[in-house]
């Protein structure tokens, strides 16, 4: 396998995880990117479920090395909880986990600034996870307040910085927000303890993975969230705060994109999306309640139900453009498995007119309606399909027709949660 970018080519939640988890037996070395702790990578080996905020899917593969990049915004609490989560469950990290000291560290004021700024929006609120992420990448492009992994390592630096820093957020949080001041000390002990803990993961990791490039050695890309939800490309404001389509893969680890051979779209075979933002083909009443029902669509961070839609194919067509996908994940057929008829999304009507693209302007996008194809349900199981010819007729016509209209091959099909219940095209 040579270097794989996979990502989310929906709104996020497109099993990505699942998808990684099955490319990694490939891989020697598996790379997260962009985001941070709102993302929420579910991977399912034999009747145990992992659920990972910060650390690469692919440590759940004994002997592959998990990189955290640049790109990443670093939760350490939530780093060592899954570290040692993991090690509990007798998977160790050690000598295989390595981390961006370039990397820009989430801090108890992000988490703060990102539900009072969240709650003093009322209704306009963008519907955020409440990781702090917006405020932290905020820090990092404003470069006045940012936090790298490589200065909480350097104490003294470390103690400096933040007690300036906590200065000017204590007068945010009360003056702005009316939330209680946070005290430094408090601050300075807990990520001081952090640091220790991390130091022996932290590296240049740009240079770790040219060196490995460079060997030879297969490296995966693993995105956060999906392409709708990129800074620059997605349903803005309604965005997470990073760039989720393939160029984050290589500002987000420092490597160049000659380096990348393939990019794989890993989409549901119907649409979800959490938090607020337009959504064309959303169901909302029973029919949404019962795909939401069927695909246990509640959100793997926050618990939140997901909205649930039909299958958006201008979506798919632009995630095919923005991140040039060489082939497509399918993920959750087997959800579809009991509904009698399905509807796919060809086109939208927007302003009396029929429009094929999806359209950068949000409030355009806020007044398509979606132009539906039926096709019949299969109406019979799929999770014990290993193969194409395995899946019912209708199954079969399904994945093909999404493959026809998005002009991406599919090269994946996923039948079920488990490692097993996949079918390699
Ligand atoms: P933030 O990334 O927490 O700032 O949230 C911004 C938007 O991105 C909100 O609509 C979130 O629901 C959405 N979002 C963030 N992470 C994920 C994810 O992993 N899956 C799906 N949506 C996400």
């Amino acid at each position: 396998m040579p270097t794989k970018i996979v990502l989310g080519a929906q709104w996020g939640d497109e099993g990505k995880a699942k998808v990684v988890d099955y490319l990694t037996e490939d891989a020697d070395i598996v790379v997260r990117y962009q985001g941070g702790a709102n993302a929420g990578h579910t991977v399912v080996v034999g009747d145990t479920k992992f659920v990972f905020h910060m650390i690469p899917a692919g440590i759940m593969h004994a002997d592959k090395i998990c990189v955290v990049g640049n790109g990443v915004v670093l939760d350490p609490e939530v780093m060592i909880d899954e570290i040692e989560e993991l090690a509990s469950k007798g998977i160790s990290s050690e000598g295989r986990l390595f981390l961006s000291e370039n990397a820009h560290v989430v801090m108890p004021y992000h988490k703060v600034l990102d539900k009072a700024g969240e709650e003093s929006q009322g209704e306009a609120r963008l519907g955020t996870t409440g990781r702090g992420i917006g405020p932290c990448y905020r820090d990092k492009v404003e470069r006045i307040h940012g936090l790298r992994v490589m200065d909480l390592l350097d104490t003294d630096e470390f103690k400096d910085k933040l007690a300036a820093i906590i200065a000017t957020k204590n007068k945010l949080l009360t003056q702005i927000y009316g939330q209680a001041p946070l005290d430094a000390d408090e601050i300075i002990t807990c990520y001081c303890a952090y640091a220790e803990r991390l130091r022996r993961y932290v590296t240049d990791t740009s240079a770790l993975l040219n060196k490995a490039i460079d060997a030879g050695k297969h490296v995966l890309f693993e995105g956060a969230q999906g392409t709708l939800l990129d800074i620059d490309h997605g349903t803005y404001p309604y965005v997470t705060s990073s760039n989720t389509t393939a160029g984050g893969a290589c500002t987000g680890t420092g490597i160049g994109p000659t380096r990348i051979d393939e990019v794989v779209g890993v989409t549901k075979a119907y649409t979800t999306r959490v938090g607020n933002g337009p959504f064309p083909t959303e169901l909302l009443g029973e029919e949404g309640e019962r795909l939401r029902e069927l695909g246990q669509e509640f959100g793997a961070t926050t618990g939140r139900p997901r909205r649930c839609g039909w299958f958006d194919a201008p979506i798919l067509r632009r995630a095919a453009q923005l991140n040039g996908l060489t082939s497509i994940a399918l993920t959750r057929v087997d959800v579809l498995d009991t509904l009698d008829t399905l509807k796919v999304c060809v086109a939208y009507q927007c302003d009396g007119e029929l429009i094929e693209e999806f359209p950068s302007n949000p409030r355009t996008l806020a007044r398509c309606q979606p132009v539906y194809e039926e096709m019949e349900g299969w109406c019979s199981p799929t999770t014990q399909a290993r193969r194409l010819d395995d899946l019912p007729d209708k199954a079969r016509s399904y994945v093909d027709r999404i493959a026809q209209l998005s002009g991406v091959p599919v090269s994946i099909v996923s039948v079920g949660p488990e490692r097993a219940a996949t079918i390699s095209v």
